[in-house]
């Protein structure tokens, strides 16, 4: 009785504070926009009720995509078209990496929670920037090696008075949301594989569920469900199935099994969830993106063809039970680097006449899907930029009309889109006012060939696109050339209804940021203009636009501070986009990874920016042609993931080292002397021998561009391949 009375009196005493605390928040209370009454006051925990009516709290961006419909929203209005012209820096923070910035921060009670490269996660006064406190996981620099595309963090949690973080290692940690501390950390994957962790952990009930990646290296791809008090696993879910000799888990994998050939197993048949992973409090289920195979190839994975269940679905699980319920597969029998993991968007639309639960899909593979997600019938599809590998989606069969011209063997094929998607993980936003989807689109080309002597092999690249010669390399050498003819990059406004597009706004190439929306009509994205960019919603004009020194990827949210609103976005470039674009030649002078948070009147501006080193002469070229010949096929194999195809661009461009870089070539690939910036000992794939000869190829290289490298300031722009 007594705890009861006191409670109540403690609820009390604490209202007026809570009114305050509102209308410190700037919200136009009693406008409805915000159920200011139900909002629980500064400091409550963030319970499961609070993370399912998290529209109710536009102050705060409780989650990754802020909902659970993920639909990157906000009925926030202060910073409207009218006024946006005096939107400015109120503050920003080094990101301490040159490396990519991709998570969506967190925003609650009026502090910024960030995470970043190596998974270095921070908190922040939302209205002054004032450091709060940092954590450093000290994710092993050994582990960027199984990173296909930089060692990013997507985004974290909240859950309670923690904040939930999974590290490319594969930790899953709860920090103390006050002062940062470690609660509890446990290690989600067997590193005997070269697993990774890069998406968002998603809470709901008592519960975390995290993915992870790896397919391109060899793994067999889980999702997995943890107890988000304690870290104890509650259930698992593999999206491939295991070796068929050992039984297999459930009935959901002897299904996948029949769709699979040969002996798959060996290299773990990938699969990977390493995005998007959703939510969906009515129907409890979790929505699982799975990417693509391992070994990457059709024919090298499993040689009699096949669908390859879970690869490149949309898997649907109970969310108690991690039990399976439905999945649609969005590219049979894969073949093309295609990963349906990309942003998993909840809505409820009018699509033929009735309204549907529905879920909105735009994966690499160019096709946007509507789903019915109590069923996962596919309910249209139509692609959003040029495809070649399908002619389209039979809406009976769900099944897309493949052209079988676009499957490749060693002869070279000109396909759209490429492995760097018509759309990748740049988070999608959806705005139920204008009812369009919101996304950066790359129209995107590339030739595929296989390797006539790839042999898969577990911690290696298996792509198995490059090594040919004679014939083969001159066809792919001549339809490269239409590469650049072709692509192009929009901000993709799309109606999922009718199912196409209502304006789209050209940028310069690949690499847009993700989008956030307003009600109030905004559409927010960072650009390849080195910008931070308003747009209008109803058609695409531009209201505003910013230098920020760097292409932000990251998607922004929006948060209310002191009674102000601010727009926060992660900008630093990196990640795939980084390595495709400096694998075209193109190489800008930018600034390192920055958080940035913009408000009305915010007069802060950024340090100038670093003029880049000049570019120094590579060393004589000594080595036969046999060895130079040796070198292209072991870079091909076992470099060009990171630093580019032909040695072009990448993580870091070699054909540009420093004579020091020279001097410490094999040290530094054998001895792992650059761990710390996230070049490990590849010791256990090389021997000296082949350093030498990768050494010789890289410089041969060096020789055979230096022309064109230093004609050009910025190393070597409209270069291509
Ligand atoms: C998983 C990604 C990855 C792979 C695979 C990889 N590297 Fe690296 N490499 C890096 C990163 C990251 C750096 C550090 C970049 C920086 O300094 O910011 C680096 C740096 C280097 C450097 C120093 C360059 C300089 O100018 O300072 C050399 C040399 C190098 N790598 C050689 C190789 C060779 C040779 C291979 C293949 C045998 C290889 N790397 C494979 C990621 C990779």
């Amino acid at each position: 009785m007594t705890r009861t009375r006191r409670t109540l009196l403690h609820t009390t005493a604490l209202l007026p504070t809570l009114w305050l605390a509102l209308l410190l928040c700037g919200l136009p209370v009693g406008s409805g926009q915000a159920a200011s009454p139900q909002a629980p006051p500064v400091g409550a925990p963030v319970d499961a009720r609070r993370l399912r009516n998290a529209a109710s709290e536009p102050q705060n961006w409780l989650m990754d995509g802020r909902t659970y419909d993920a639909q990157r929203h906000s009925t926030l209005g202060q910073i409207s078209a009218k006024n946006v012209g005096q939107l400015g820096l109120a503050w920003y923070y080094d990101l301490e990496e040159l490396r990519g910035v991709e998570a969506t921060p967190l925003a609650l009670d009026g502090i910024l929670y960030n995470t970043s490269a190596w998974n270095i996660t921070t908190a922040h006064d939302g209205a002054t920037g004032k450091l709060l406190w940092r954590f450093d996981p000290q994710v092993p620099r050994e582990w960027g090696r199984y990173a296909c595309c930089e060692p990013v963090a997507r985004g974290l949690a909240l859950w309670q008075h923690s904040v939930i973080i999974a590290t490319l290692d594969g930790r899953l940690i709860s920090l103390d949301a006050k002062t940062g501390t470690p609660h509890w950390s446990v290690q989600t994957f067997d590193k005997a594989w070269p697993y990774s962790i890069t998406g968002a952990p998603r809470v709901f009930g008592n519960k975390i569920v995290v993915g992870n990646g790896g397919a391109d290296l060899g793994v067999r791809g889980f999702v997995a469900a943890y107890d988000a008090d304690t870290g104890k696993q509650l259930w698992q879910f593999y999206t491939v199935p295991g070796d068929p000799s050992k039984g297999f888990e459930n009935a959901a994998m002897a299904m996948a099994a029949k769709t699979w050939t040969g002996e798959w197993w060996k290299l773990g048949g990938g699969g990977t969830a390493w995005d998007s992973i959703a939510y969906d409090p009515e129907l409890k289920l979790v929505y699982v993106g799975t990417g693509n195979g391992s070994p990457v190839a059709w024919k090298q994975r499993s040689p009699g063809g096949g669908d390859n269940l879970f690869l490149c679905s949309i898997v649907a699980l109970d969310a108690e039970t991690g039990e399976y319920r439905w999945h649609y597969q969005e590219t049979p029998g894969e073949d093309w680097d295609y990963t349906c993991t990309q942003s998993i968007v909840q809505a409820t639309l009018p699509i033929n006449g009735m309204s549907h639960k529905v879920l909105l899909h735009a994966p690499k593979n160019g096709f946007f899907y509507v789903l019915d997600r109590k069923t996962g019938e596919l309910l249209s599809a139509k692609n959003f930029v040029p495809v070649t590998w399908a002619t389209g989606i039979d809406l009976k069969t769900g099944r897309p009309q493949v052209n079988e011209a676009a499957h490749f063997g060693v002869d070279p094929v000109l396909v759209a889109p490429g492995p760097g998607g018509g759309h990748n993980w740049f988070p999608m936003s959806f705005n139920p006012t204008t009812g369009l989807a919101y996304f950066p689109v790359y129209e995107h080309w590339f030739v595929y060939a296989s390797d006539p002597n790839f042999v898969p092999k577990k911690f290696r690249s298996n792509g198995g696109w490059g090594g040919y010669t004679g014939e083969a390399l001159k066809k792919r050498l001549v339809l490269q050339d239409e590469i650049p003819k072709r692509e192009k990059t929009f901000l993709m406004a799309w109606d999922p209804v009718k199912q196409q597009a209502a304006w789209q706004v050209p940028l310069p190439r690949h690499g847009n940021g993700g989008v956030l929306t307003t009600a109030n009509g905004l559409v927010i994205e960072g650009t390849t203009r080195q910008t931070l960019a308003i747009f209008r919603a109803t058609d695409g004009a531009l209201l505003w636009e910013t230098p920020v020194q760097t292409a932000p990827v990251a998607g922004p949210i929006t948060f209310m501070a002191g009674g102000e609103q601010y727009i926060a976005v992660n900008a630093g470039w990196g990640g795939g986009a980084a390595q495709i674009e400096r694998g075209m030649g193109i190489a800008e002078n930018r600034a390192a990874g920055r958080l940035l948070v913009f408000k009305l009147g915010g007069t802060m501006q950024l340090p100038p920016l670093a003029a880049a080193p000049p570019i120094p002469d590579p060393p004589p070229l000594r080595a036969s042609e046999d060895v130079i010949r040796k070198g292209a096929q072991l870079f091909s194999d076992t470099c060009a993931r990171c630093h580019g195809q032909l040695a072009i661009g990448g993580v870091k461009d070699l054909r540009q080292m420093s004579p020091d870089a020279h001097a410490e070539f094999n040290d530094i690939v054998l001895k792992g002397t650059r761990v710390q910036k996230g070049m490990a000992s590849l010791a256990n794939l090389l021997s000296v021998a082949d350093t030498d000869a990768i050494h010789a190829y890289v410089i041969s290289r060096a020789h055979e561009d230096w022309g064109r490298l230093n004609a050009h300031p910025d190393a070597g722009a409209g270069e291509t391949p």
